[in-house]
């Protein structure tokens, strides 16, 4: 029997059974096609409302729901923390009580606070969709970067996947975490000690602060930004000591596997995480990343609008 979609929301990669998983890359694969047509719209959500509702800074994920919405021929609105009511006092609740209450079908939110679209899509009868939570989750993110994997190397099995950098703040790195795991890769989490928890052993993934041991097997290596933002203690001495130590550039590149592909979720730090030489260089796939998650995101509204019940 054909697999069937049955969430009305997507709020973390941890709640999926593989299977889903799957079907979101599949699904994905077929919008992907869309984007390279000459006329790169579907009517899969005319008639829909989407509002993207981001309570933190983001580039790529905004603009890339926004575009996957209009792609979908979806009516759109944008609002930003700071130009609603939230400012004079009114709770997360209500704000979005009140915008499900102008029969919206989808909200698409990012919030600073863990669990904050949880929290929402258990009051709400329209759709959830969390473009970032904290440090807890980023399943659009991790799914973009899942199908870039599969894309370049086939399938994710058996895959050594090493994400280095800033594991204990990053949201990207807990939902990669999960949805290579439920794929069958092996996953290394790599870094300073500080921000690289031992506890990560406790499900399956291996932790390693040394960058040459860390990368000597992997099929790719994810690198993350260093979160300058939620850093609210010295996890290593200075910037120049993490990029010495850690940073993927011209001297430490020599000790990846030749075919092994540099991904960045963006935004990067040059110099730090990893050199201009790398970024833009043959193994990076940073920007097909951007690209594969328009596909991913029209995968993801189109199949949980589908489960909006009105
Ligand atoms: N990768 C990512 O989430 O980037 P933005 O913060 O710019 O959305």
């Amino acid at each position: 029997m054909e697999f069937q979609w049955t969430r009305k929301d997507l709020l973390s990669l941890y709640d999926l059974e593989p299977r889903e998983i799957e079907f979101i890359l599949d699904t994905a694969a077929e919008f992907k096609k869309v984007s390279q047509r000459n006329v790169k719209k579907v009517p899969a959500l005319r008639g829909k409302t989407v509002v993207n509702f981001f309570v933190e800074p983001s580039t790529r994920t905004r603009v890339s729901f926004e575009l996957a919405e209009q792609r979908l021929s979806a009516d759109i609105v944008n609002m930003s923390a700071g130009t609603s009511s939230l400012k004079k006092g009114e709770t997360l609740l209500d704000t979005v009580k009140n915008i499900e209450a102008l029969q919206v079908d989808l909200v698409v939110m990012r919030h600073s606070a863990p669990g904050a679209q949880d929290f929402i899509a258990r009051h709400l009868t329209c759709g959830v969709v969390n473009a970032g939570d904290g440090a807890h989750a980023h399943p659009t993110q991790a799914l973009l970067d899942i199908f870039t994997i599969r894309e370049r190397k086939g399938s994710i099995k058996g895959l050594n996947v090493t994400i280095l950098g800033d594991i204990l703040h990053s949201r990207v790195a807990r939902s990669n975490i999960w949805g290579l795991l439920k794929l069958g890769a092996n996953v290394t989490v790599a870094g300073p000690a500080t921000l690289t928890p031992r506890e990560f052993e406790s499900i399956g993934v291996r932790v390693c602060h040394d960058l040459r041991e860390a990368v000597a097997d992997a099929d790719v290596v994810n690198l993350l930004r260093i979160q300058h933002e939620r850093q609210t203690a010295g996890f290593f001495p200075s910037i120049g000591e993490y990029a010495k130590f850690f940073g993927i550039n011209s001297d430490t590149e020599k000790y990846l596997k030749p075919d092994c592909i540099i991904m960045h979720p963006g935004p990067i730090n040059r110099d730090v995480e990893l050199s201009s030489e790398v970024a833009d260089g043959p193994r990076s796939v940073i920007l097909e990343q951007v690209t594969n998650g328009l596909a991913v995101r029209m995968a993801v509204l189109f199949l949980v609008a589908g489960c909006v019940k009105r």
